[in-house]
């Protein structure tokens, strides 16, 4: 997994306008009018911006200091904050809504899980091992297997999961990637 001084460096790199990812963009009718709402991993921070633009509380954490600071120019009203997510992640019931876009590390989804409040949602989207082009990372192990996210999230309330793997006519559809959206039930 690249260090935070790798994602520094690429941050550093790229000038590219960051993009609000499809779990969140596509279903911003399923967020809550009000609340409190975290973007963990968040690079440059599109999603956070997209939480905020939407009137929640928003919460930012990474520790690409480089993305952090150009996120908190872009929106002074976001809570960044430049920390190591697998060290320090969220504490139990505390955010309505979380989104982790493009970061994976399978012991953080139990914290994650618990970390929302009854009712609360996961925004989760990542890339899979049945790809059909070479975006995303190379190593297997940092991508998932059939099902898995699934597998890993079924405490929660599903209410949107999309898979496609390179089943059918693969030229078209939403390849590469899983997304899910579920409910905390309590
Ligand atoms: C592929 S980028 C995704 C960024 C953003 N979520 C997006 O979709 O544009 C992965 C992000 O995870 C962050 N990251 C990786 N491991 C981390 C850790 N242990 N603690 C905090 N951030 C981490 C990196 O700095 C990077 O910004």
């Amino acid at each position: 997994m690249p260090t935070s001084i790798e994602w520094n460096a690429r941050y550093q790199a790229n000038n590219e306008q960051p993009v609000a990812c499809e779990v969140l963009a596509n279903y911003t009718h399923l967020l809550p009018a009000t609340g409190k709402a975290l973007d963990l991993a968040c690079g440059f921070g599109a999603n956070a911006r997209l939480l905020s633009q939407h009137g929640l509380e928003t919460h930012a954490w990474d520790y690409a200091d480089v993305a952090i600071a150009q996120l908190q120019q872009h929106d002074s009203t976001i809570h960044t904050q430049v920390k190591d997510i697998i060290q320090q992640p969220p504490a139990p019931t505390s955010y309505d809504v979380i989104v982790v876009c493009h970061f994976l590390e399978r012991a953080l989804i139990t914290p994650i899980i618990n970390a929302l409040k009854p009712n609360g949602l996961l925004f989760y989207q990542t890339f899979i091992q049945e790809q059909v082009s070479d975006r995303g990372p190379k190593r297997a192990e940092f991508r998932l297997s059939n099902n898995e996210l699934l597998r890993l999230c079924h405490e929660l309330r599903l209410l949107i999961y999309h898979e496609e793997g390179r089943v059918g006519n693969i030229t078209q559809g939403f390849r590469d990637q899983v997304l899910l959206i579920g409910q905390k039930i309590q």
